[in-house]
């Protein structure tokens, strides 16, 4: 029984409907699917983490957090940002402590982008950043990374770019591809925004999920790039907490306080017992440090168990994700080969597709490896035993 109500209402969001993902969600419980669709970590973080939370609520921290975050977490970041990639951001004006990733997402993005302004970001992309846009009265406009390698176009960027251009929405390492951006990529995209009022806004949620030995090319490494840029990072996705939604936000200080005024009304401040328990965790740097490698091993241990697989995997170069391609055995579309691995082999994926606003099926799924080994091993054997149509 639900209530019905006498109240028309006008949507502001007429193309979001239920998502692929709450389907895909809804079949995988009926079924009892082994779980490689979700980015949420299934197994436990560092316990030091939860003692850390009880022990600041038994010492009484259960009060709001100061709007900007708790000094102390804001400075593990901008030392641990200094250290890594050389910018050096002010800890009182230049790095908030966010609600998640998400609100930095919605509080950056509402914070700077008026109605009329067009927002250029690459597809197949996270899904909150068109809608966050639309919500502003602005346009987003999807630019195709080229498929099978999810590079940028350089030049097509160049060619949308209008006076109207407001922000550039760049997530490295990239969520669902795996791709991650090089030094190249940070030299165009420096060389297209010079003298505009461009804002570069950057997802690195994955951040410190970058394989083979390879750098992190984020925002903070390029100086003339840090200046014009907000970047975003999840300290639920870097320690296995996605439940916790906290996250932050580092801009140069005039940018910073368009993003704080958003903030300040949608949040006012992220929990405070998890900003207390991340402050002391982040005094050791091994727990950013030893991410690759970790991630690396179970990245490494999916693509091992499914070499007998009939899937063809694309490289994954960072992120919790790698794309598998089945174009040579089957001509279902990604959506109906998801739902066929539920419903006859127990293992939910997800269909690229789901990652493009026009739906784009580029015979691709997504595969999650952040997941235990023996989620691994059993979604893996699952997959195996897929038969060609
Ligand atoms: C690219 C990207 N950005 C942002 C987020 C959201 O992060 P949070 O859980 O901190 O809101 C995710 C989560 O999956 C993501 O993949």
């Amino acid at each position: 029984m639900t209530l019905r109500s006498p109240v028309k209402t006008r949507t502001k969001l007429p193309d979001v409907g239920t998502t692929i993902f709450t389907v895909i969600g809804q079949l995988s419980s009926q079924h009892n699917a082994i779980n490689l669709s979700q980015g949420a970590p299934n197994f436990a973080c560092d316990t030091r983490l939860v003692q850390g939370v009880t022990r600041a609520m038994e010492e009484g921290h259960n009060q709001y957090a100061p709007m900007t975050g708790l000094r102390a977490l804001k400075t593990r970041v901008a030392e641990k940002i200094a250290d890594l990639y050389g910018t050096q951001y002010d800890v009182d004006s230049e790095v908030l402590i966010t609600a998640s990733a998400s609100e930095g997402l919605y509080s950056a993005i509402s914070g700077l982008v008026h109605p009329g302004d067009e927002v250029i970001y690459f597809e197949p992309s996270f899904d909150s950043y068109a809608p966050i846009v639309r919500l502003q009265g602005a346009t987003p406009v999807a630019i195709k990374l080229t498929v099978p390698d999810f590079t940028v176009n350089w030049d097509e960027v160049r060619a949308a770019i209008t006076p109207r251009t407001r922000m550039i929405i760049i997530n490295t390492p990239h969520n669902p591809s795996g791709k991650v951006f090089d030094a190249n990529d940070l030299q165009q995209l420096a060389a297209l925004t010079r003298n505009t009022d461009i804002v570069v806004l950057s997802d690195e949620v994955y951040e410190h999920v970058v394989f083979d030995g390879q750098p992190h090319h984020g925002m903070a490494t390029h100086p003339q790039l840090a200046e014009r840029s907000v970047i975003i990072s999840s300290l639920g996705k870097t320690y296995h907490v996605t439940g916790w939604r906290v996250g932050y936000c580092v801009a140069p200080a005039e940018i910073m306080d368009e993003i704080c005024k958003v903030h300040q009304f949608l949040m006012f401040s992220a929990d405070t017992p998890m900003q207390y328990a991340f402050a002391e965790h982040m005094n050791d740097p091994q727990t950013w440090l030893s991410l690759s490698a970790f991630y690396q091993r179970k990245r490494d241990l999916l693509q091992t168990l499914l070499a007998e697989s009939p899937f063809k995997l694309l490289p994954s170069q960072g992120s919790f994700f790698l794309l598998a391609d089945y174009s040579h055995f089957s001509d279902e579309s990604d959506s109906e080969i998801v739902k066929r691995l539920i419903v006859d082999h127990g293992v939910a994926t997800i269909p690229l597709s789901a990652f493009y606003t026009d739906g784009t099926d580029n015979k691709l799924i997504r595969l999650s490896f952040a997941k235990d080994e023996a989620t691994l091993r059993a979604g893996a054997a699952a997959l195996c035993q897929v038969k060609s149509r």
